[in-house]
């Protein structure tokens, strides 16, 4: 079944129609295309227990993600316990929110794996890269199984790893909340178009997205 692209906001706020058809080439890519058009950040959830073996499939989706040299830099921790729950809330400046979800995942990256053969590039690109990989095979997983997930990187580091107990060398990440969508949820996140943003042979600038790029960032912090 072909299948209409939503009406999209382009990157300067505008309404753009974006009616592209896509044929699916089979069922399977149009059950993963449908699956990756409907995820979307759940910030409400259902007052409902997530099964275990429901966590365990999510989680399963994490060991099937690439990663350089296939080190695998990842670790994750789940937490279902309450006072665990608020204490973490807490660290992500009280996005209170984050109670509803019956469990948090915490995807660290482990720099011992990451820096073991890449050094500085492993540790800053590639692991990170992995763990980003796997946190979105989890979401793509759970939206598969009809659970709501948000991924959440606005925390204190230092306050998460101690509630953790992380030792040294593993770095949190994100925090993955993860439960049965309250009903009410729809997504509201502007995407943009992609025309804006995809470059063929070379990279191109349109006057749009030159315009977009000045007026939200003028300038780029170039790391050393
Ligand atoms: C690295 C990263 C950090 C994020 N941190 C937060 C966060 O701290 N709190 C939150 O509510 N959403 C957070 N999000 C979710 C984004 O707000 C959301 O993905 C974005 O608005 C697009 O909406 P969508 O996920 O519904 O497509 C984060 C997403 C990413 C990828």
């Amino acid at each position: 079944m072909p299948f209409d692209s939503l009406a999209r906001f382009g990157r300067g706020g505008k309404i753009v129609e974006e009616q592209e058809k896509v044929e699916p080439i089979i069922d399977e890519e149009e059950i993963v295309a449908k699956t990756i058009r409907n995820r979307m950040s759940v910030r409400k959830y259902l007052d409902k227990d997530v099964s275990q073996d429901l966590v365990s499939r999510v989680l399963e989706a994490s060991r099937h993600t690439p990663s350089a040299g296939n080190y695998q830099p990842w670790e994750f921790i789940v937490v279902r316990d309450v006072n665990l729950k608020n204490d973490i809330v807490e660290a992500c400046y009280n996005q209170n929110w984050m109670k509803n979800a019956p469990v948090f995942i915490v995807a660290c990256m482990n720099c011992r794996l990451a820096g073991a053969v890449y050094g500085e590039r492993g540790l800053r690109l590639y692991g990170i890269q992995a763990v980003a990989a796997a946190i979105q095979n989890m979401l793509l997983s759970a939206q598969s199984m009809g659970l709501g997930t948000c991924w959440v990187g606005a925390f204190s580091e230092i306050v998460i790893s101690k509630i953790m107990q992380c030792p040294e060398y593993v770095r949190p990440c994100a925090i993955i909340t993860l439960g049965y969508p309250d009903l009410g949820c729809t997504p509201h996140a502007k995407k943009h178009n992609k025309n804006e943003y995809i470059h063929y042979e070379k990279f191109g600038q349109t006057g749009q997205l030159k315009s977009v790029i000045e007026e939200k960032s003028p300038t780029f912090i170039k790391l050393e």
